[in-house]
């Protein structure tokens, strides 16, 4: 089986639930901690051996776009200035010539929509799609995990989590057939279901390795629910012909589309760095005590 190479990354959604702070920049260039979204996916897709990044973005992520781009005049007065630490900051945002591309989707029609527009690039390969604003903390990224999985089940693959079943709402779920490891056979996998009906608790998060053979299928569906294009739905046609997997993954996931998740990330991602872990503990307990005593 070929490698995976090239990664699709869809960042054209508008991130209202982040307004006012998205109005002028981008949902991905939100940083948690120090680092934006978008470097924390672009490091799990390298660390899988990713070569080719296509964004699929749209009108006013400017931002996001220069953030790979060099930074000729800041490197020059970070050397002069003799800042090594701060000059080591930027090496991860340095990209080798030709290694990412950007593609437009001119309206947010839908997750599916924004995956089609990559379709002349990623050509004819299994290829992987990273969602940024689903942060997963793990000792091996998920991509890499997930890349090792696919090597031996082949097909579509979609990460996927355990949630309470009342949580199922607010998921693609797997209609799961049997379970090897932490691969789960797939019949097919449906959209926010009704918790009483949905097929099982998998819930899909978002990495995806696919099979090229979705391009054809997002041509030839129509909208789904919301009146978008959904990437699920295309997934699910598919399941039957290109086969279809969940794989369990090894850490924890953080939707930091929403601001509860985000805010949990910020305080995760934090704790777990040896520099600001003692402090910010210290700073977490004194606030949480008080409210102890209270309740
Ligand atoms: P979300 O459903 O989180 O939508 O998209 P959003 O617009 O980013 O955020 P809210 O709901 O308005 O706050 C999930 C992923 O799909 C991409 C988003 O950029 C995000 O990575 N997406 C979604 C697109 O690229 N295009 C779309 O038309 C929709």
């Amino acid at each position: 089986m070929k490698p995976i190479r090239k990664a699709v990354f869809p960042v054209a959604g508008m991130g209202t639930r982040f307004l006012p702070a998205t109005k002028s920049v981008p949902k991905e260039m939100l940083p948690l901690v120090d680092r934006p979204l978008i470097q924390y996916a672009i490091d799990e897709a390298r660390e899988a051996g990713i070569e080719e990044f296509i964004f699929v973005s749209a009108a006013g992520k400017g931002a996001l776009e220069d953030y790979f781009d060099t930074a000729a005049a800041l490197e020059m007065s970070l050397k002069a200035k003799g800042k090594t630490d701060a000059l080591k900051a930027l090496e991860p945002t340095r990209m080798p010539e030709g290694a990412l591309t950007i593609v437009r989707q001119r309206q947010a029609l839908g997750l599916g929509h924004a995956v089609r527009q990559a379709r002349h690039l990623v050509g004819d390969e299994a290829f992987a799609v990273l969602l940024p604003d689903d942060v997963i903390m793990s000792r091996k990224g998920v991509l890499a995990q997930m890349v090792d999985a696919h090597a031996r089940v082949g097909g579509h693959m979609v990460a996927t989590m355990d949630v309470p079943r009342p949580a199922v709402a607010s998921y693609g779920v797997l209609d799961v057939e049997n379970q090897k490891g932490r691969v789960l056979q797939a019949r097919g996998m449906v959209e926010k279901p009704r918790p009483d009906v949905a097929p099982s608790t998998q819930a899909v998060v978002g990495r995806y390795i696919l099979q090229p053979s979705v391009f054809e299928t997002l041509a030839n569906i129509g909208p789904g629910a919301g009146g978008e294009l959904q990437l699920t739905d295309a997934i699910n046609a598919d399941a039957s012909s290109a086969g279809l997997s969940g794989f369990q993954f090894d850490g924890e996931r953080f939707d930091c589309g929403s601001i509860q998740g985000f805010v949990q990330a910020t305080a995760a991602f934090a704790l777990a760095r040896s520099d600001l872990s003692t402090d910010f503990s210290a700073f977490i307990e004194a606030r949480a005590e008080p409210q102890k005593i209270s309740a």
